[in-house]
């Protein structure tokens, strides 16, 4: 039996595994609009130590209580069942991915899995003071790092308490590690830090590193914020090009939504994200793991396959790909937003952009 259920507004669907037509299991997945999905973004728990305000709302929260999260037997089954059926890439989002127990093991059990050939961790480097290089250790690859401003006291006040000095220890802690190459990501909102994107570009001009400039999302909890405060990459790039000069393109990666630049003669990138105004669904090769179980077909829909209900049904190895590849088999071509339908079920905390 084959059935969507709703839970509040979601559609979720769950699948008994033998009730799908085998997918092929000699070539790695597709989807039905031919993009290659290999690009898996798993959020390790929808917990956070700091609650930035474009990402949580103030009040209302609600996390999911343990056993609701998928165990680590049950998370590394399926990404040996992902990369069977193609995945090569892995990020490790939250919520703060690093709040997850044995987070060491983890990444030390999933760079062991054949197929699998990179993994990337965004976090907000509050803890990388201390665990940078025993993660590198681990296998893990790089780190996409979090700072919206740099200014302590705005800092705090965005992420509603956390600590710059201490995100800035984590990002030399990560620099040193060798989990390069290093990517800083800033969502820039209207009338909140957008009177610091020339000193974040200028950073370029000093590190080798590779600042990205996030439109804001209207994903639940943050609606409001979003609509009012969103400003298109276009503008941000005139603005630096009218300090800095015009901007050289860089090296554009077809599986890398950023548009990328230099500033003439600086060290560093700038990348600019925009799936607000400038979608890049066409070239989406990637789908999110949620902290419950479920992939997540598209960040900005709410369509959901469920794998947590099939692993506890019983579900082998091989069940699991045919349901990962059934799933990106029903992934949506794109985001609705141009035609106004917003994300309503999962906040960004549970998705981990
Ligand atoms: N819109 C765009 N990006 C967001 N992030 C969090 N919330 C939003 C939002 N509403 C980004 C943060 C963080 C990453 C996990 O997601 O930049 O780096
Ligand atoms: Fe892919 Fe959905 Fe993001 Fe578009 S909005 S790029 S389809 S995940």
């Amino acid at each position: 039996m084959k059935h969507a259920a709703l839970k509040g507004t979601v559609p979720i669907t769950f699948v008994e595994p033998h009730t799908i037509a085998p997918y092929p299991t000699d070539t790695p997945a597709h989807d039905s609009h031919g993009r290659r999905i290999d690009y898996l973004r798993v959020s390790l728990t929808d917990r956070c130590n700091m609650r930035c305000v474009y990402c949580m709302p103030a009040l209302g929260m609600h996390f999911a209580p343990r056993p609701e999260l998928l165990s680590d037997d049950e998370l590394l089954l399926v990404i040996r069942a992902a990369a069977a059926a193609g995945f090569r890439k892995l990020r490790l989002t939250g919520g703060e991915p690093t709040l997850r127990p044995n987070l060491v093991e983890l990444i030390q059990a999933m760079k062991a899995i054949p197929g699998i050939e990179q993994i990337a961790m965004t976090t907000n480097a509050l803890r990388l003071r201390k665990l940078a290089a025993p993660l590198k250790l681990a296998g893990l690859d790089r780190v996409n790092i979090s700072i919206d401003s740099l200014d302590p006291v705005k800092f705090r006040q965005i992420s509603r308490g956390g600590s710059l000095d201490e995100v800035w220890a984590g990002l030399h802690a990560a620099d040193a590690a060798g989990l390069r190459p290093l990517k800083i990501n800033a969502v820039i909102v209207r009338g909140m830090n957008d009177d610091e994107v020339l000193a974040l570009a200028a950073l370029t001009l000093q590190h080798p590193w590779e600042f990205r400039f996030i439109e804001v999302m209207p994903l639940t909890g943050v609606a409001g914020l979003a609509e009012a405060g969103v400003i298109s990459s276009t503008e941000l790039i005139a603005r630096i090009e009218a300090h800095f000069g015009p901007l050289e393109p860089y090296g554009q990666d077809p599986a890398d939504p950023a548009r990328r630049y230099r500033i003439l003669g600086a060290p560093g990138k700038l990348g600019f994200i925009s799936a607000v105004t400038d979608p890049f669904c066409a070239t989406c090769n990637r789908m999110r793991l949620t902290a419950d179980g479920r992939l997540h077909l598209c960040l900005l829909r709410d369509n959901e396959v469920d794998l947590r209900a099939a692993i506890r049904n019983g579900a082998t190895q091989a069940e699991v790909e045919q349901i990962i590849r059934h799933a990106i088999d029903l992934k949506p071509w794109g985001h609705g937003l141009p035609e106004g339908v917003l994300p309503r079920v999962r906040g960004m905390s549970e998705l981990g952009g």
